[in-house]
């Protein structure tokens, strides 16, 4: 796995490492992984962009699967255009190049809800839709599932791939995306009792908890092949709430909290993105259904937030 660092990652390796036994999974990353990825099985440090390093770990490891989720999400990509192009888009090329050249069995790599764009419908939004990104990230998205479905196409590389909604965990911080808040929005809420949130409060957006996508992930790469038709992304729905509506539920957890709204540069990547998706292509295709809803989610988020920080 490259990228065993970050939200996905952390979360995924240990869950792979349950399923598929410890030492059948390499962790990976540019930096180093939460301890219980670091002591949990083998970790090298690798740079998602130094193709003769990965060859090396697929060569030495015998790799016949990679999961591949290093990425600058939508707001760090903003900031500074051409890293997050460098970064999103050379990684995935060195990959689908070394499953083309070394016949790997499957590749898995993350698109998102910002493949969409503003001409896009926004309630709903179906599996092939007009598709105009605005973002940095989203147009390196859209490009990469392009180039999935061609590397599929052309070289017959395995590629599976969903578009996550926003995604909500606590083992580690979402960083640099715009779907960031409903993750600060519990660790604030148990160690303030308040929270500014960065959009505004009838920002609609995708969300769905960490252990349904981590199974949804699981369920598309244990499908059959022949079953797996879409080769570019399937769009992946989860639960879509606003703000205003996250903070009511974090009330019934915690009657003193509080939210403020602030909305700064990621509001316009927000309004840009769908409200919610429909996801029946990927439910026909993996007959898979995601067992969180909002109040769920968010009693385990706030109960482990807390355990968290003592
Ligand atoms: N959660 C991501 C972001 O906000 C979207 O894929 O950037």
């Amino acid at each position: 796995m490259i990228g065993a660092s970050g939200q996905i990652g952390s979360d995924l390796v240990l869950e792979l490492r349950k399923r598929f036994g410890a030492d059948n999974i390499i962790a990976s990353d540019i930096r180093e992984p939460m301890k219980e990825v670091l002591e949990g099985g083998p970790y090298v440090e690798l740079n998602a962009l130094n193709k003769s390093d990965i060859e090396k770990v697929v060569d030495d490891y015998k790799i016949t699967e990679v999961y591949h989720l290093a990425a600058i999400l939508s707001g760090n990509a903003e900031k500074n255009p051409a890293k997050a192009w460098e970064i999103n888009m050379n990684s995935l090329f060195i990959i689908l190049d070394i499953a083309k050249e070394k016949n790997l069995d499957k590749i898995f790599w993350p698109s998102s809800i910002a493949v969409f764009g503003p001409g896009t419908k926004k309630q709903n939004t179906p599996q092939n839709d007009f598709m105009d990104p605005n973002t940095v990230y989203g147009i390196s998205k859209l490009a990469g599932e392009r180039w999935c479905e061609y590397y599929h196409q052309k070289y017959d590389v395995d590629i599976r791939s969903v578009r996550y909604p926003g995604l909500i965990s606590y083992k580690t911080e979402a960083g640099g995306g715009t779907t960031d808040y409903a993750v600060e929005i519990f660790y604030e809420a148990v160690k303030n009792n308040k929270y500014e949130c960065f959009l505004s409060e009838e920002t609609a957006l995708p969300m769905m908890y960490m252990d349904d996508a981590i199974d949804a992930t699981i369920t598309l790469m244990e499908t059959d092949a022949d079953k797996i038709k879409v080769r570019s992304s399937y769009n992946l729905a989860g639960i879509s709430f606003n703000p205003m509506q996250l903070a009511e539920e974090v009330k019934k957890q915690n009657p003193d909290f509080e939210i403020t709204y602030n909305p700064d540069f990621r509001q316009a990547i927000a309004e840009s993105w769908p409200q919610s998706i429909d996801d029946s292509v990927l439910v026909e295709h993996l007959a898979w259904k995601p067992k969180y809803n909002i109040s769920a989610m968010t009693e385990v988020m706030y109960r482990e937030i807390k355990k968290k920080l003592g």
